[in-house]
């Protein structure tokens, strides 16, 4: 098949790279305003470059793959559905949830097949706690501790438009503890602070938060977040349940140095970015949207699906910003 990518940033280019190692995708043809970035992207993985995203859409792709900055998300989405070409965009949906709502009823009705780029939910370590949770065998549970720290904080004018912590990093961990409890989040409580550098500050952002959820059957999940994580790219997850406890990325090259006498785990390299943590991730999550693009399954993560995490970190954000718990109804009618 022939796949299209818009955007050839950090996150599209290394999606170019996945994508032209598949042996679903014959061709890729890309775009990007920044020509360098297509020019580099089709020299190193052999892809076409058209002018424009409208350009893509009409040069033949089976699919297309939004890896643009977000709030470029909306208009490509759009555009990719009403020229009938199924979508997978990268998260978030939008900017703000009321444009991530306009996506939504926009295309209500509409047969084309749209996956937003959660890849969490394809990593090996995520997808085993999900079945050990649903077989029971941790028993109900209690406590859930979600991590993302970043080993340095990305440009200042990719923060500038991320739309803060929460609705950037923070949204991986919020959609990652629904979709492994299989439960809904009802209320929130978020604390943040900032020490770290300046431009994410003069942003009106935080650069280290920390949020306790409280889930639909009472289990609490405490999310904590850095843009600032010298020793690598920390990502886990550890599911207590009054039957028995599980960890995902309690491994060799778990960022984090044990100063107890004789223990010399872990043992590996820290992972030093989401490209090397979730390199195995990100290709079973596009080789699944070749398959969604070949109509053998449907989408693995909707809008729907996306907006729910997004709620979340529109009620971290309003939590952290006036100092209060914040229900997740409450966000919802504002
Ligand atoms: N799922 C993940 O693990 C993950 C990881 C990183 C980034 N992301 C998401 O991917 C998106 C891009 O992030 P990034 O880190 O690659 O950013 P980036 O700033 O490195 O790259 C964005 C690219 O999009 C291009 N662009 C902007 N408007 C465009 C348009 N209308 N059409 C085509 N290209 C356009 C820019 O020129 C730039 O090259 C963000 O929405 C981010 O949230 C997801």
């Amino acid at each position: 098949m022939r796949i299209g990518i818009l955007g050839l940033g950090r996150i599209g280019a290394f999606h170019a790279e996945t994508l032209s190692g598949l042996d679903a995708v014959e061709s890729l043809v890309v775009a990007d305003p920044f020509a360098a970035a297509a020019k580099s992207a089709a020299e190193r993985f052999g892809a076409e470059v058209a002018d424009s995203p409208e350009a893509v859409l009409a040069a033949g792709v089976d699919g297309v793959v939004v890896a643009a900055a977000t709030d470029a998300h909306p208009g490509l989405i759009l555009a990719a559905v009403e020229a009938g070409i199924p979508v997978f965009c990268e998260k978030p949906v939008a900017r703000t949830m009321a444009e991530g709502v306009e996506v939504l009823k926009a295309v209500a009705g509409s047969a084309v097949p749209i996956q937003i780029g959660y890849n969490r939910r394809f990593d090996t370590g995520f997808v085993n706690a999900r079945a050990a949770v649903r077989s029971g065998e941790l028993g109900t549970l209690h406590t859930v501790r979600s991590t993302t720290l970043d080993p340095a904080p990305p440009p200042a004018a990719y923060i500038a438009a991320s739309g803060g912590i929460f609705r950037d990093c923070s949204v991986h961990d919020f959609d990652i503890i629904r979709w492994v409890t299989g439960r809904e989040v009802t209320e929130v409580y978020a604390v943040g602070g900032n020490r770290g550098a300046d431009f994410i500050k003069e942003a009106g952002d935080a650069d280290t938060t920390g949020a306790i959820l409280t889930l639909d059957d009472g289990t609490i999940a405490v999310v904590s977040n850095s843009r600032h994580n010298a020793r690598g790219y920390d990502v886990r997850m550890e599911i207590h349940g009054f039957t028995d406890s599980i960890a995902v990325g309690l491994e060799d090259k778990l960022p984090l140095r044990s100063v107890e006498p004789g223990v010399t785990f872990p043992a590996g390299t820290p992972h030093d970015f989401f490209m090397d943590r979730f390199t195995a991730a990100y290709r079973a999550e596009l080789t699944a949207f070749t398959e969604v693009v070949a109509g053998t399954r449907t989408s693995p993560c909707t809008i729907e699906d996306a907006l729910e995490a997004g709620w979340i970190a529109e009620a971290c954000t309003l939590s952290l910003h006036e100092h209060r718990p914040v229900t997740i109804a409450e966000v919802r009618a504002s």
